[in-house]
């Protein structure tokens, strides 16, 4: 694989492709195997695939997190090594390479960009917007891959990539779970052992609460998830919502749910000071 730090580098390296099909994986490093999952599918889907590792300041709002966001270049380079072909390419940017002066771009995504993250975490979306276009600028790929495990931001990317007319097919992937169904994200490493040890039960009491959800709506459902979160110390539910995976528009019944959608149950849990979000599709069999 090659590495390069430039955009003048990249170029190079993208223009020896001819005519394959271009993949891109944009990631903010500390790599596991969600990221590595991406990876390997757009190998399998792409004649050449970039992979970005690059921490975006402008989507952080609180500062504190993005100071202590892991950075783990070496390690980073030596997974994606077991992974990339010789012609893929590993690009990372720093901020002037990326942002030579402030991007004052604002993005209205409308509700997708106002409910769930973008209430908790304002000025989040258009940062990841400002980076996620800019990237897609210098990368030209012809598909992108991005996880489910960040389902609103999924959504506001494909309606990014409608917006701006970039000609980028967009792909949703799985969720990959550790073993005991923790979702993995870069920021569990900042888990104190106990909250590690305790953080299944997000997924769990997600998967618990989607009956109650059927049954009996939204409320009873948030009750109970707030509940089995309430039992672990340290731990705080910012929010529990149920939306379909477009319009990100809540269903407070099984009733409000739009025929040939899918909806998903969210969730945003702090564990300590780690801010963690989940979900998970709700089955109708
Ligand atoms: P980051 O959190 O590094 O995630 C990079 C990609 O990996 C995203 O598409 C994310 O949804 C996906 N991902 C993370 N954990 C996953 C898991 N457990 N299973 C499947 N996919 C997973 O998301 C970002 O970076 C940034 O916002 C970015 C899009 C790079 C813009 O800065």
């Amino acid at each position: 694989m090659n590495t390069t730090e430039t955009i003048a580098g990249l170029r190079f390296c993208l223009s020896t492709a001819g005519k394959v099909r271009q993949g891109f994986v944009p990631t903010m490093g500390a790599l596991h195997h969600g990221h590595i999952a991406l990876v390997e599918r757009a190998v399998n889907e792409c004649g050449r695939v970039t992979v970005s590792i690059f921490v975006n300041p402008t989507q952080f709002n609180d500062k504190r997190d993005l100071d202590r966001y892991p950075r783990t270049v070496d390690r980073d380079k030596e997974m994606l090594s077991r992974v990339l072909r010789e012609n893929d390419v590993v690009f990372l940017p720093s901020v002037m390479e990326i942002y030579p002066g402030e991007d004052k771009r604002v993005f209205d995504f409308g509700n997708l960009g106002r409910v769930m993250e973008g209430e908790y975490r304002p000025g989040h979306f258009n940062g990841v917007a400002q980076v996620v276009s800019r990237l897609f600028d210098i990368v030209k790929p012809d598909v992108a891959y991005f996880g489910e495990k960040d389902f609103q931001q999924l959504a506001v990317i494909k309606a990014l990539a409608e917006k701006t007319g970039q000609r980028v097919e967009i792909v949703g992937c799985p969720t990959v779970r550790e073993s005991d169904g923790l979702a993995m994200s870069s920021r569990n490493a900042l888990l104190t052992p106990e909250h590690r040890a305790a953080a299944p039960v997000i997924y769990h009491a997600m998967l618990g609460s989607q009956n109650l959800f059927l049954e009996k709506g939204k409320e009873a459902a948030r009750e109970f998830f707030t509940g089995k979160i309430g039992e672990v110390d340290g731990f705080r539910v910012q929010y529990y919502e149920i939306t379909d995976d477009t319009d990100l528009v809540p269903a407070d019944y099984a009733s409000d749910m739009i025929k040939g959608r899918n909806y998903h149950i969210c969730v945003a849990v702090y564990a300590g000071g780690v801010r963690l979000i989940d979900n998970v599709r709700i089955s109708l069999e």
